[in-house]
């Protein structure tokens, strides 16, 4: 029988593969019960969205009727008000021909309907009115969840990087979208993003629609216990044993971020059935590191190659993980100049996601890139 890999990577987790998480959880879950808006940011691949659609799913098996758009698929309005008619139709819970004649009433400028997909499946679809005014359609399909939410079947509606608005004509559509749904009394929303700077500025500037619009909160990395517990569990599936210094000496490699545990979990469970072995040496955890780095070799060649001398300097020095990366002494350790080139060079790796600034730390988002600097530079 084949045998699959216990290990996932790359996907929203859910099931066996998702582990720990029961604080934030509960934190998240009250809160949007309790008719309050929750923004949730933490530095890319913590798992954010994996989190996010557990807790709508037992949200929803509580009586919610939940929803859930990611914005990394809009890119206009027009792209938002069809996406977000889409998850709508197809979250509440009642026939899509139900909900479409409802859609109808309540907005305009559209035509929904159902067609049905070459396995009969009904699927959801609209098509524009010539000449409307697509402002009023967007103030119609932002306020549709309340019309349809009643105060004894309450909706909650996550937006996944959420940042992303800021494409859709900037201020004027966060503006818009604030004004509507601040008079929302059934539903609930959930902001969500990665790109953790530009986030908290939309919640946390005064000058921003969102200001104080949500109760702010991050998610850390997985308490380390509990990641070498699901190691552990994880591999004997397999009847492979890891011990506890292997482990956490995988958990050490990178850096404890949730995705690259399952990456390189997943890449050394797949050599050991291979080699038809049934225990997790130190050697094979340098071995997956080594044969991801020949794989990635020329993209992080190319990636180091686009940066100038200062950055690839910076980049160094953050790879060695300084703790005071604008100290005089790290200056002159890594031959970096003022102050400020250094936080220039620093905005614009986090900008790019290479590095993230959580918790008062400058941390590469890739940990075996890191690795490759301190191979390379
Ligand atoms: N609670 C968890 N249990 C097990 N694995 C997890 C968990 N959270 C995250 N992961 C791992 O991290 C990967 C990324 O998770 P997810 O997509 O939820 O993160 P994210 O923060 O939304 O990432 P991105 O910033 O790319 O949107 C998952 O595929 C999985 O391998
Ligand atoms: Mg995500």
């Amino acid at each position: 029988m084949t045998k699959t890999n216990p290990f996932k990577f790359g996907s929203v987790v859910s099931g066996k593969f998702f582990y720990n998480r029961e604080d934030e959880l509960l934190r998240i879950k009250q809160t949007l019960a309790g008719g309050n808006n929750v923004t949730l940011f933490a530095p890319r691949r913590y798992g954010k969205s994996s989190l996010i659609k557990k807790a709508l799913k037992e949200l929803n098996d509580e009586g919610f009727v939940t929803v859930y758009l990611d914005l990394m698929s809009v890119y206009s309005r027009e792209t938002f008000i069809v996406n977000y008619a889409k998850v709508i139709a197809n979250s509440e819970g009642t026939s899509l021909e139900n909900t479409v004649k409802k859609i109808a009433k309540f907005i305009s400028g559209i035509i929904p309907s159902v067609s049905f997909d070459s396995s009969g499946m009904p699927t959801f679809s609209l098509s524009w009115i010539e000449g409307i005014n697509k402002e009023q359609t967007l103030i119609d399909i932002i306020n549709l969840p309340d019309r349809l939410a009643r105060s004894n079947k309450k909706w909650i509606i996550a937006f996944d990087e959420f940042q992303e608005v800021t494409k859709l004509n900037g201020d004027n559509f966060e503006k818009l979208l604030r004004s509507c749904i601040q008079n929302h009394q059934n539903v609930s929303y959930l902001f969500l993003g990665s790109k953790t700077h530009l986030l908290q500025d939309m919640f946390n500037n005064k000058n921003r629609a969102f200001y104080n619009a949500a109760a702010v909160m991050g998610i850390d990395k997985i308490d380390e216990i509990k990641s070498v517990d699901y190691l552990k569990t994880r591999f004997h599936s397999s009847k492979i044993k890891i011990d506890q210094t292997t482990a956490e000496h995988l958990l050490n490699v990178v850096a404890n971020i949730p995705y690259y545990i399952q990456f390189i979990a997943y890449e050394i469970w797949q050599s050991l059935i291979l080699d038809n072995r049934n225990k997790v040496t130190l050697n094979d955890i340098d071995e997956a590191i080594e044969s991801i780095l020949r794989l990635k070799s020329d993209y992080y060649w190319e990636l180091t190659n686009n940066q100038t001398v200062y950055r690839k300097k910076v980049l160094y020095a953050i790879s060695n993980s300084v703790v005071e990366i604008f100290s005089k002494q790290t200056a002159l350790k890594y031959n970096l100049g003022a102050v400020s080139s250094t936080q220039r060079a620093l905005e614009v790796f986090i900008e790019n996601g290479i590095i993230e600034h959580a918790k008062g730390k400058y941390e590469f988002s890739d940990p075996i890139y890191r690795m490759f600097i301190i191979r390379q530079l």
